[in-house]
This record gives C-alpha cells, sequence and structure tokens, in this order.
C-alpha cells in the first residue's frame, strides 16, 4: 500500500559530503552537498549541485576545481560547521581551525583528517533550476590506509563514514 510522497524527495540518499572550493585570492571555504553524485564512471566523474547564493559558488565558478570529502562518523562538528555557516558572515575554516592542505592536483584545499577526498575539476555545468550542476572529473583520490580493496578501490565497509 502506498501515499503519495513529495516529488522534492529525489532518491532520498544520503552521501554526507563536504565539497571544499578555493576563490582566485587563495581562500578555501567549504560546504555541504547533498546534491552529489557519480556522472561518469569512464572517465570518473561526480556532480555537485551549488545554490547561486552560497558564497561557495563564486569560488568554484572562479577556480573550475572542488574536492569532495566523505566524512567519518566522530566528524559531526566539521558537517554541522559546513552546512549551516555561510563564507559571506565569516571563515568558518579558520574560525573553526578546519585544518586544510594544499590538493594535489587542483587547485582547492583538502580537509585533514577525512577518509576520502576526491579532487575533481570541472569540465561542465548546467543550471537545473535551484541548483547548478558543476560536472567534475575526478583528478585524484586520497583515501586513508587500509580502506582499499585488492582492486585499489574503496570499500565502504572498511570505512565508518557518516
Ligand atoms: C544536509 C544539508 C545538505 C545541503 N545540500 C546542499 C546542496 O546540495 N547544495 C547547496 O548549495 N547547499 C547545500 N546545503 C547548504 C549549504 O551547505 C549551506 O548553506 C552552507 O552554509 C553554505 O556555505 P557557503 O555560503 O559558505 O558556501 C546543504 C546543507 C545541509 C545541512
Amino acid at each position: 500500500m502506498y501515499v503519495e510522497a513529495n516529488k522534492k524527495n529525489g532518491l532520498v540518499q544520503k552521501p554526507n559530503v563536504v565539497v571544499s572550493v578555493r576563490d582566485n585570492k587563495g581562500r578555501d571555504n567549504a560546504l555541504v552537498v547533498a546534491y552529489a553524485c557519480n556522472c561518469s564512471y569512464d572517465p570518473p566523474m561526480i556532480m555537485v549541485g551549488i545554490v547561486p547564493s552560497r558564497f561557495s559558488y563564486h569560488m568554484i565558478k572562479e577556480n573550475g576545481s572542488f574536492v569532495v570529502h566523505l566524512l567519518d562518523k566522530s566528524q559531526t562538528e566539521l558537517y554541522r560547521v559546513c552546512g549551516s555557516l555561510s563564507g559571506t558572515d565569516s571563515d568558518k575554516l579558520k574560525e573553526h581551525h578546519i585544518k586544510i592542505k594544499d590538493a594535489l592536483k587542483v587547485n582547492a584545499g583538502i580537509i585533514e583528517g577525512c577518509p576520502v577526498a576526491i579532487e575533481c575539476k570541472v569540465v561542465d555545468s548546467i543550471k537545473t533550476g535551484s541548483h547548478e550542476m558543476f560536472v567534475g572529473e575526478v583528478m585524484y583520490v586520497h583515501a586513508i590506509k587500509g580502506s582499499l580493496n585488492d582492486k585499489g578501490m574503496v570499500d565502504i565497509n572498511k570505512l565508518n563514514l557518516l
């Protein structure tokens, strides 16, 4: 027996990712993104949806780079800070002592302590409505030691993801 649910439910998927971006002056920022998914296996591509009113929006536009982070269950405070504070009001990363290091292949920061960080270069974007979907080619994947299977793929069963 079914009832009609709201169309806005989407896929009801909950990847719990934090996306970091950097502007042309080198300022880092990060936000929680629910609109995140794989969109090509070969070449590997990931898509993230960012609302134009987010502070991060102009940064990804300027730089064409982003890093998608999967979080450990212990990183609830990082998730709260990135998903509720805006870079318009303050530098949330600095104020909350969130450590960033340079990505290897793209011009963005990697948030230290995340079990997986996926560096992406924007190759396309499409305005779908409320969000602009940025298609990023995966340039490098950082995974915490012990999290890979024998094919070098991240095995989420070996992680304790948020
Ligand atoms: C669970 C959750 C999911 C979110 N998903 C998105 C999203 O897909 N796209 C988006 O632009 N903002 C999303 N947000 C909102 C941003 O993360 C939030 O507004 C953030 O403070 C924006 O930061 P910024 O203004 O510094 O860019 C989400 C927030 C939460 C808590």
